[in-house]
């Protein structure tokens, strides 16, 4: 099974502007020097610079249910994909949708040719989203978001609950899980209980030396 590193970048000032272009080069370093999968999810902003200046896949962090047209200071899939992006994160728990855009997004998405990770906070609606068959779901127990706590080994449970569930209702999608994560250890631990990798953020953005920090996550997926 493949495995993927998965670095959100969010609205923190390391992973903002330059700081993004920068960033990025640095997973775009890593995934070449080791042949890992590292996906990187800037800001709308700045997909474009970042598309252009990297080799790695770009994904957008949301989108909006809208159509090409007359709408003001949305995010349009369309847009996101001609600036760069293949890919977009879905219902994060720092952007949560309805239940009927989580299914327009994730079909719009697939129309684009463009990948989807849904992201979920529990095994059931892990197991709700996999029954609208995106790409990815990534469960992320939204109190270890960015608490350093690493959902792996604080909550293992709800990884291997949301791996079983997936399984059984659509084994084609592949199973993420973030919150807390920055060692190689936690990677290990994720991989052990049946995912295919992990949706991590602060614990690289924040870091003194994220190229350390991801040279060290990579080690995790063995
Ligand atoms: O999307 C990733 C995320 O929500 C986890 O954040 O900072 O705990 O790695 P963090």
């Amino acid at each position: 099974m493949d495995s993927y590193i998965i670095l959100n970048f969010k609205t923190y000032e390391e992973s903002t502007g330059e700081n993004a272009i920068k960033l990025a080069k640095i997973c775009d370093e890593v995934a070449n020097e080791t042949g890992t999968r590292i996906i990187v999810i800037p800001q709308p902003c700045d997909i474009y610079a970042i598309s252009q200046g990297v080799g790695i896949p770009v994904y957008a962090q949301h989108i909006d249910n809208i159509k090409v047209g007359s709408n003001t200071g949305h995010i349009l899939p369309e847009s996101v994909n001609a600036s760069g992006a293949v890919g977009s994160l879905i219902n994060h728990s720092e952007m949560r949708l309805k239940l009927a855009d989580i299914e327009a997004n994730i079909k719009k998405l697939r129309e684009l040719g463009m990948t989807s990770i849904v992201c979920t906070n529990n095994v059931e609606v892990t197991k709700a989203a996999a029954a609208l068959g995106p790409d990815f779901v990534a469960i992320e127990p939204p109190e270890l978001i960015g608490s350093g706590i690493s959902v792996s080994k604080a909550q293992p449970e709800i990884i291997s609950g949301s791996v079983d569930a997936v399984k059984s209702v659509n084994p084609n999608v592949k199973v993420l899980c973030g919150a807390g994560i920055s060692t190689g250890e936690d990677v290990k631990k994720a991989i052990e209980l049946g995912t295919c990798g992990v949706l991590l953020a602060s614990g690289v953005v924040k870091a003194k030396d994220p190229k350390a920090v991801l040279l060290d996550l990579v080690k995790g997926l063995g």
